[in-house]
């Protein structure tokens, strides 16, 4: 698209001169991921590039809480984040003060929180999960007392799913949830499938159990991508997450029908080209992301607790 191509060719001129890296979350505006994104992703991938990441510099196109998780594994590198409106309704419904709470209340608990949390809750927390994640390293974790934070609505999938799987374990659940998904309502797929016959139903597992027990597939963004490249029996699908997914897919998969209207995250659709190159030219000290060096110790330790449980 011709209004963008300036703003692509500066911001890639300026990577290269900076030997910056931009990682872009899939939720974002497809002229980032497609223009100038070097990796996309879900938060488990993206949190994997941002460990491998081979730069000084690392731009995360995203929200706050995954640009933090980049700086706990990259203390030596400088992470800059484009948008001032990077907060989500997940990380910001819990403070590491909520956590210390909870913990004095639980004290036989394992402590487990999903990705979007800040460093400062991770650093409080035992062991952090991302969507693609959840379930098996919830059934991994040596203890059968785990106190699941933030999300109730994929904490109550999980209660589901470790009862599915015969895992008996008492899970307990705070009540935060993504405004996004929350509003995704289930009449609406059995009406599509009356519709659709052929219809594929996948959701995030940020959904309400409603909407999980009839979908599908329960996937992260990134598991949506590769179900649907391999997929044969569907000729449409319903994607319960957020907006973006379906404008990747739609433009990978131009075969394929996505049925609609899907719901933005405002915090994710607030970055933008023109705060990128802004960023890379000339960086404002809200724009960098500091963590202290005690939550970042104790967050590594939390997000490796995942790489080791996870592989
Ligand atoms: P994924 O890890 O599945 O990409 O989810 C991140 C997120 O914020 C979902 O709303
Ligand atoms: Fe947070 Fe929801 Fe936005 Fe994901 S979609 S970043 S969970 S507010």
């Amino acid at each position: 698209c011709e209004q963008f191509a300036p703003f692509i060719d500066e911001i890639n001129r300026l990577k290269k001169e900076k030997n910056a890296v931009i990682l872009a979350h899939s939720y974002v505006h497809p002229e980032i991921i497609y223009g100038v994104a070097d990796f996309t992703g879900d938060s488990y991938k993206l949190s994997k590039d941002a460990k491998a990441a081979d730069a000084d510099l690392i731009i995360f196109v995203a929200v706050r809480f995954m640009a933090e998780t980049a700086k706990a594994l990259n203390p030596g590198k400088k992470v800059l984040i484009p948008s001032r409106l990077n907060g989500c309704s997940l990380a910001d419904s819990i403070t590491d003060d909520d956590v210390r709470r909870l913990k004095v209340g639980n004290p036989d608990f394992t402590f487990v929180c999903y990705i979007n949390t800040s460093a400062a809750v991770k650093a409080e927390c035992d062991v952090c999960v991302t969507s693609s994640n959840v379930y098996d390293i919830v059934e991994r974790i040596p203890s059968d007392k785990i106190f699941f934070l933030p999300d109730k609505l994929m904490g109550e999938n999980l209660q589901d799913e470790m009862k599915k799987r015969g895992v008996d374990k008492e899970i307990k659940l705070y009540d935060g949830n993504c405004y996004v998904h929350a509003e995704y309502d289930a009449d609406r797929i059995v009406r599509l499938r009356n519709q659709y016959p052929k219809l594929q139903v996948l959701s995030h597992p940020e959904c309400s159990r409603d909407i999980v027990q009839k979908s599908d597939v329960v996937a992260s963004t990134s598991g949506m991508m590769d179900f649907m490249r391999e997929d044969r029996a569907g000729d449409s699908y319903l994607l319960l997450t957020e907006c973006g997914l379906a404008g990747r897919a739609q433009a990978e998969m131009p075969g394929k029908t996505f049925i609609g209207p899907c719901l933005e995250c405002k915090y994710m659709k607030s970055n933008s080209l023109e705060d990128i190159r802004r960023v890379l030219v000339e960086p404002e000290a809200e724009d960098v992301v500091e963590i202290s060096d005690q939550v970042r110790a104790g967050a590594l330790e939390c997000i490796d607790n995942m790489f080791k449980y996870a592989e």
